[in-house]
């Protein structure tokens, strides 16, 4: 069974239990400032946790393209990957834990054909005021029981920092309103070896790989209070699979590299390098996996730099290079290039058949990184071989280098610390760590006012600058003409920032315009509203934005300024709405609170786009 047909059976399963599939949504999250990259299936869905009503109703399942970049240090062992697709069911205040635990296990024994005795599953044991899982244990209890199989050596017991799960972590780490709740994980076991140098007795959650974690379901019933946890409007669930894990478990085996999936890449690298898997496994897995993670996030727009998304991408291609140059020094990379991302496209077009169009622009953004990377290397070499005239002669072993050099290396030229010793140059670790360290520290303290809204994007500031992405998008196509249209937008509770089609620099007096239509629409305390139609009907009354989730039909539509939608003698659709778009929301209900806007900067950003930084309200 091939990942796309895991994909495929597991949406039918849930579609025939009443959900709608909705889309797999965009890597780089649209109007979240708080995180660089999708990292779970639930992220584009916490407005609906929250209380927000879904378009397509309480029950929707989908396949989610992921990214953690907090994993990247995690890359190189047998089941740890920083992309990955993850398999998501949900019920927004509808069926819970009594349907979700024996549907995935009726999924996994009867449509994967897992041997259950061969499944692990772990419980929460309590927290504070939040009691243990009682409800969940009795339910595997059964399960595991009407298959004759003896629950007692099944179900395992952990804390808030195995079995709790929020998008910030502990329940201790997360801000007020972010909401999260236990979980109940389901693990398979490999039947490898224990090694006890993982603590003496093996259980699903230790780390020697014999057990891997193949499914999460979060019993979404809590939001953080200012002294504690409330339970939210609703009881919800989240539930998360890793695909390459269950398929890992489906072709019983005991490395994900191993599966039909990444294989042909591993065998692209091996190709390339001339070397093989066995000899090399740790850093062909590092580069399998920094490999497909560059290639999707390249596809998403995303070109490396040295802040936030694009400085993860530089990272992951860099550090992918390293490992093959640590294999065999590869003088022109275009060849090698080409086959592994040829390779990668071939294992993921049928889920995303976009892939194969952006080939060329992927390819030689990559190389185009891997030259820079050369040049940087080159620079500081030189840069070392100034400051240090005698360091060709290594007998003497004078590459020994200062720590405020090597940190040099480090900052200034954008080198790792490992990628520094992988040049030959000596230097205090330690030293390096202090330094490194206070450098943090300072760099630290000029991040956090950045996102002062904190995890939860659904501050009032957020909420009224995404109120006034509205406002503003369609007073730049009242000034500039239709053929503006959103491309994308961020909002934080300082400022939004928004990027539209149009291929001129703004004249201050157009500027100026916007800003005063917007503000007139801020006074006038436009009420603001949303309905759910037919996509057919919001087409036809002229909803605008971003709109690349399809509802099967329904949509959501955001309406400042109403009435709502009605028809005119005539026949034809009509609003008399100023904005009419499609949007998940959450929005303010009068403009009155938007205060004012002003635009502070504007930016070409190539591609016949511009963007524009605003601030709204408070913060003028
Ligand atoms: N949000 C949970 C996870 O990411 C389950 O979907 O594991």
């Amino acid at each position: 069974m091939k990942a796309s047909e895991i994909i495929k059976k597991y949406i039918s399963f849930f579609e025939k239990r009443g959900h709608k599939r909705i889309v797999n949504s965009p890597l780089i999250p649209q109007n979240d400032p708080t995180t660089l990259f999708t990292s779970s299936g639930m992220q584009p869905l916490v407005q609906y946790f929250l209380g927000e009503s879904h378009p397509l109703g309480k029950r929707l399942v989908n396949v989610q393209n992921c990214f953690r970049a907090a994993d990247i240090d995690e890359a190189g062992d047998n089941r740890h990957t920083t992309f990955f697709r993850m398999l998501g069911n949900w019920s927004l205040g509808d069926y819970f834990k009594r349907e979700q635990l024996p549907w995935f296990f009726e999924f996994l024994t009867d449509v994967l054909k897992l041997d259950p005795k061969r499944l692990y599953v772990s419980i929460f044991s309590g927290y504070n005021s939040i009691p243990r899982d009682n409800e969940s244990a009795r339910i595997w209890k059964k399960l595991f029981e009407d298959l004759g199989i003896d629950p007692k050596d099944k179900i395992f017991y952990y804390g808030v920092d195995k079995n709790w799960w929020s998008r910030a972590g502990l329940p201790q780490d997360m801000p007020k309103g972010e909401p999260g709740g236990p979980d109940s994980e389901v693990f398979y076991d490999l039947g490898t070896a224990h090694n006890k140098k993982f603590g003496n007795k093996c259980h699903p959650n230790c780390q020697c790989g014999r057990f891997l974690e193949i499914g999460n379901s979060v019993f979404m019933e809590y939001q953080k209070t200012e002294d504690g946890f409330k339970p939210l409007p609703n009881k919800n669930v989240d539930f998360g699979g890793g695909l390459e894990r269950l398929l890992a478990a489906v072709e019983n085996q005991n490395d994900i590299f191993q599966t039909s999936l990444y294989s042909p890449i591993v065998s692209a690298i091996e190709k390339t390098t001339g070397s093989s898997y066995k000899e090399n496994s740790r850093a062909i897995r590092i580069i399998v996996d920094h490999f497909v993670a560059a290639v999707f996030i390249v596809k998403s727009g995303v070109s490396p730099s040295n802040k936030e998304q694009g400085y993860v991408l530089r990272r992951l291609v860099r550090r992918a290079f390293d490992n093959i140059n640590s294999i065999r020094e590869i003088e022109n990379m275009v060849v090698s290039t080409k086959t592994v991302v040829e390779s990668i496209i071939s294992q993921y077009k049928t889920t995303d058949p976009d892939l194969v169009q952006n080939f060329e622009r992927i390819v030689s953004t990559i190389l185009e990184e891997i030259n820079k990377y050369r040049f940087t290397i080159n620079k500081a070499r030189s840069f070392i071989q100034k400051k240090y005239p005698q360091i060709g002669d290594e007998l003497k072993g004078v590459k020994k280098i200062s720590i405020d050099d090597a940190f040099i290396l480090y900052s200034t030229h954008g080198l790792s610390p490992t990628q520094i010793k992988s040049l030959g140059y000596v230097f205090s670790v330690r030293e390096f760590a202090k330094k490194m360290e206070e450098h943090q520290r300072v760099s630290r303290k000029g991040a956090q006012g950045k996102f002062a809204g904190g995890l939860v994007d659904h501050s009032d500031q957020t909420i009224i600058g995404h109120t006034a992405t509205h406002l503003m998008h369609q007073a730049l196509r009242d000034v500039l003409g239709n053929k503006v249209f959103q491309t994308g937008s961020n909002i934080t509770s300082e400022r939004i920032r928004f990027d539209f089609s149009y291929d001129k620099k703004l004249t201050n007096e157009e500027i100026s315009k916007v800003e005063k239509i917007v503000n007139e629409k801020i006074e006038k305390n436009l009420p603001v509203h949303f309905e759910i139609m037919p996509l057919k009907k919001a087409k036809e009354i002229g909803a605008i934005g971003l709109f690349n989730e399809k509802y099967e039909g329904k949509v959501k539509v955001y309406f400042i300024g109403g009435p709502s939608t009605h028809s005119v003698r005539s026949g034809q659709p009509h609003t008399q709405a100023y904005s009419v778009e499609f949007c998940g929301g959450p929005h303010v209900d009068f403009t009155g609170k938007l205060k004012r806007f002003k635009i502070i900067r504007q930016e070409n950003i190539g591609h016949s786009q511009r963007r524009i930084y605003a601030k709204v309200g408070a913060f003028l």
